[in-house]
């Protein structure tokens, strides 16, 4: 097994990523195969693994789904998604037509043993045609209603334990992980009566970016920044995920969901208890989720009053972007939308951090469809100088940015004095841009996670308990959101948001930034 301070280092010096010792040999079986995440994620992201030699020579892939395919035919679909999807560096004919050949396709309905007692003379096959030694990876990428159907067929066919006492078996769990904490418990106790929680893996893509790992490395691979990251000198932190997209054609989903479920509970949760979290003892699994858990149990539990004063929830009306003129229809008129959806498309929330490290400290976050960027940032904002000795200069406070997408990097501001005879200064800031240091190219998370899910390496997925407390948290706030109605919608596409949003730092005389 690969350690994953082994794929850090790697991370520092990329063109080492290809020396990496391949995953064992095995089969990947995509349950929800022809849909849009295998589609445009999955399979060019496993073809972008195989490009990099990161997949053994020997390896198989099954799709699973409803819709009946052939092999070829599901081949096919392959090299179109990987010709439209892939990162344009690795894409190869000759290697993605070898790519497809590893590609088997399994029609059949999630509740219907039989298409399972296919699946396992199909798995069997390809064990013995390419000598796989029968480990096993299974990916849940279909809807999540019907994941219990798939975790059941697959422990009653026999496929959720090792074939043989050398192999391993590993199931990767999409989000949404439940839509509540009680379905969260429940699907963690089906999932326990099938598979053991080391075979577990609950995958949050946003733990697979580099510049979400590289916050980890920010932090505790450097000595400078640590000794700052605590209640003495930062006077808030601002995390925001803002995307230019609206609900698209995933209204179906989205419907049932909203921004709280979609990204409040999953990747603004994952991305405070990183920057957050103590140093863990060591880059492993188990440290690493200590640590972060400790954080999702020591935020300050939402209350229906703070709730009220705490928490700004909106829905885009009709409106345009900046430099595009042309109207964006409103979400309540989004296909497949109800005209009177109360379903939120932005939250921002002030989160309070009861700990040593972070009691007073607010986190401010927010997360939106439909603003004016798309930018995932988060912001270190330091205290102001105990004292300034620069007479008449209104100095701004000292900023940490770590962009997360898309102009990724980290830019730190502070001020310098203008050229010239008086003493007059200025806000500078200090960038470092992955793109100018490393080169450019899309990095796929979900090649880094796949990746480490084959090498059975768990640090970058969630256990049993996070889900649980992250859903903990966000309960409340639910539950809530369900019991009053909102007036909607109150913010345009386009901008940054309702007002509320605003008024939610002003009180604390402070503002968002812009990024
Ligand atoms: C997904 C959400 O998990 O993350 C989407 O379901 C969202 O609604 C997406 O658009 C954002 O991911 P990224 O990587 O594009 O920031």
């Amino acid at each position: 097994m690969t350690s994953r301070k082994h794929d850090v280092a790697n991370a520092v010096e990329p063109a080492k990523k290809s020396s990496i010792s391949p995953a064992d040999p095995c089969t990947i079986v995509i349950f929800g195969a022809s849909g849009d995440l295998s589609r445009r994620k999955l399979v060019p992201a496993l073809y972008g693994l195989a490009a990099q030699n990161c997949l053994a020579r020997r390896f198989a892939i099954i799709g699973f789904a409803r819709t009946p395919m052939t092999d070829e035919a599901f081949q096919q679909s392959a090299v179109d998604s990987v010709k439209k999807f892939a990162d344009a560096s690795t894409a190869n004919e000759g290697q993605c037509k070898e790519f497809a050949h590893a590609l088997a396709y399994v029609a059949g309905e999630y509740h219907h043993p039989e298409a399972f007692e296919k699946l396992k003379s199909r798995l069997e096959e390809l064990d013995r045609a390419h000598k796989l030694n029968g480990n096993r990876l299974f990916y849940l990428a279909t809807p999540p209603e019907v994941y219990p159907l798939i975790i059941e067929q697959l422990h009653k066919a026999g496929l959720a334990k090792h074939p043989n006492g050398k192999s391993w078996v590993r199931i990767v769990i999409e989000k949404p992980y439940g839509r509540d904490l009680a379905s969260a418990q429940k699907l963690n106790q089906i999932v326990v009566k099938s598979f053991d929680e080391p075979q577990v893996y609950r995958i949050d893509h946003y733990l697979g970016k580099d510049t979400v790992q590289n916050l980890l490395v920010l932090r505790f691979g450097n000595g400078i920044f640590e000794p700052l990251w605590n209640r003495n000198y930062v006077d808030h932190v601002q995390i925001t995920a803002a995307e230019t997209l609206g609900v698209e054609q995933r209204a179906a989903f989205y419907e049932t969901a909203g921004a709280t479920r979609d990204m409040i509970q999953s990747h603004v949760l994952q991305l405070t208890s990183l920057v957050a979290m103590e140093p863990p003892a060591a880059f492993d699994a188990t440290a690493v989720r200590n640590e972060k858990i400790k954080i999702l149990q020591s935020i300050r539990p939402f209350t229906e009053e703070s709730i009220k004063s705490d928490i700004v929830r909106g829905q885009y009306g009709p409106g345009s972007t900046p430099g595009n003129t042309s109207l964006l229809t409103g979400y309540r008129k989004e296909p497949g939308v109800k005209p009177n959806s109360t379903t939120e498309t932005y939250v921002a929330a002030k989160v309070q951090i009861d700990n040593w490290r972070w009691a007073g400290v607010p986190f401010y976050v927010r997360t939106g469809k439909r603003l004016p960027n798309r930018v995932t940032e988060i912001a270190i904002q330091f205290r102001r100088a105990p004292h300034l000795v620069f007479r008449g200069q209104n100095l701004s406070t000292n900023t940490l940015a770590l962009n997360i997408q898309p102009d990724e990097g980290i830019s730190i501001s502070f001020h310098a004095k203008l050229p010239g005879q008086e003493m007059k200064l200025k806000t500078v800031t200090m960038d470092f841009s992955y793109q100018k240091e490393f080169g450019g190219g899309e990095r796929s998370a979900y090649a880094t996670l796949i990746n480490d899910c084959m090498r059975g390496d768990a640090t970058l997925f969630d256990r049993a308990d996070g889900v649980e407390a992250a859903w903990a948290l966000v309960n409340p706030i639910l539950e809530s959101f369900e019991a009053h109605k909102p007036r909607f919608p109150n913010y345009a596409a386009g901008t940054w948001g309702p007002h509320e949003a605003d008024k939610l730092l002003e009180r604390d005389d402070r503002h968002w930034r812009k990024p």
